[in-house]
């Protein structure tokens, strides 16, 4: 394994980039241009370390014209977006998705019923037989819901629009259903899309503060959901929504959303499997087995188990190699340097575990699990 220092440039470019992204959503113009200015910069560095040079030229040029065009249209300065902007502001929620199923442990039946999913829309059919076009993922943070939206994107190689909802609601853009139609418009045109609605707790009208925006945007997704306004019904667009908050839902949401998945938090066998995916060309000394029952104790998400190898590995790392005296070291050298590595021990974990905490409580588990029973899709 070559030690990476290009990393640390990957890093400060996703702050710049989120900083970017930050700026749009607020539709402050000239912090945005600043920050892509300094994503663009930083790829140019990267790419003078980097093998693959010119694909980190050709990101940096891209983020140079996107500190003027793009902005331009996403903060418009008189106010008055039109549909050309919308529509160039909703191509921005596409993300290309390389995640496979194969990335994702365990959750074997609701990758099984996406996967199902995915060939009924597809496939030639009588008119009586009708997929699912809108399918509510709930569960605790961390579980894989995005990863299955993810995965599902990758495996059709469709267009994946990732949407967060506090995204399209910034106030900036006070049109949020305009956007919303801009979307599913786009999506069609894009076809075959998955739109993936991340935090859709922000849109449930349980909430007494919820604002007419909210509201909008949430009568224009269910709306699409209805098809009335499917004006290309032969195009395949998946709505996919996740939250953390199932029981702030209402009526309305709940019957656009009949298929409603449980995403659990993983079982023994699952954990077993997203250590070795997360702990990929390392090699393992440790029992898995005695690691797993302590993460299902712990109440562990994917994301903790995640957290959990990255750090033992680092523990590992750390231990096998002078990573402080390396750093002085010019960065060519650095390049041609290999990392020290030994396998992993139940040592390294136990030093892990005492970092890594879970937030949830078995009370929470039980809610959860209360509402699958009741409201979830078997
Ligand atoms: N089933 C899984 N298999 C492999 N890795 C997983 C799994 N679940 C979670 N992870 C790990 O945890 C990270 C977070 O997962 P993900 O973003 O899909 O969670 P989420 O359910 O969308 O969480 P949130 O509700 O907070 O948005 C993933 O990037 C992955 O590293
Ligand atoms: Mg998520």
């Amino acid at each position: 394994m070559k030690v990476d220092l290009s990393g640390a440039l990957l890093n400060e470019f996703r702050k710049a980039e989120k900083e970017y992204e930050e700026a749009i959503a607020r539709g402050d113009a000239e912090e945005a241009k600043k920050a892509a200015m300094k994503c663009a910069k930083l790829l140019r560095e990267i790419a003078k370390y980097a093998p693959n040079r010119e694909h980190y030229l050709k990101l940096a040029e891209k983020w140079e014209k996107a500190s003027d065009v793009k902005i331009r249209r996403a903060v418009s300065e008189n106010g008055k977006e039109t549909e050309e902007d919308f529509s160039n502001y909703v191509k921005s929620f596409i993300s290309q998705s390389k995640v496979t199923w194969n990335d994702i442990a365990g959750l074997d039946d609701v990758k099984r019923l996406m996967k199902e999913t995915i060939v009924l829309s597809l496939i030639q059919k009588p008119e009586s037989i009708q997929p699912w076009k809108g399918i509510m993922f709930f569960g605790p943070p961390g579980t894989g819901k995005t990863l299955l939206a993810s995965a599902c994107a990758g495996s059709l190689k469709a267009t994946f629009f990732n949407v967060r909802t506090s995204m399209i609601l910034s106030k900036y853009f006070g049109e949020s259903s305009k956007i919303v139609s801009a979307l599913y418009d786009v999506a069609r045109d894009k076809s075959p899309s998955i739109v993936f609605i991340d935090e859709f707790d922000a849109l449930t009208t349980k909430r007494d503060e919820m604002s007419e925006a909210s509201r909008r945007m949430l009568a224009t997704i269910l709306a699409e959901l209805d098809g009335f306004i499917d004006k290309k019904s032969e195009r395949f667009v998946l709505t996919l929504a996740a939250t953390n908050t199932p029981w702030d839902l209402d009526e309305a949401v709940l019957s656009r959303f009949s298929r409603r998945i449980y995403v659990p938090l993983p079982d023994k066998e699952a954990i077993k499997a997203m250590i070795r995916i997360h702990t990929k060309g390392l090699e393992l000394k440790a029992d898995l087995e005695t690691i797993a029952a302590r993460c299902v104790e712990k109440f562990y998400s994917g994301r903790d188990v995640s957290a959990l190898c990255k750090e033992a590995t680092w523990n590992m790392v750390r231990e096998m190699n002078r990573l402080e005296e390396l750093a002085n070291l010019p960065f060519e050298e650095l390049m041609k340097k290999r990392l020290n590595l030994r396998p992993l021990t139940l040592s390294d974990f136990e030093e892990a575990f005492k970092k890594i905490k879970s937030p949830l409580t078995k009370k929470e588990i039980e809610r959860y699990e209360k509402w699958a029973e009741e409201f979830g899709s078997r």
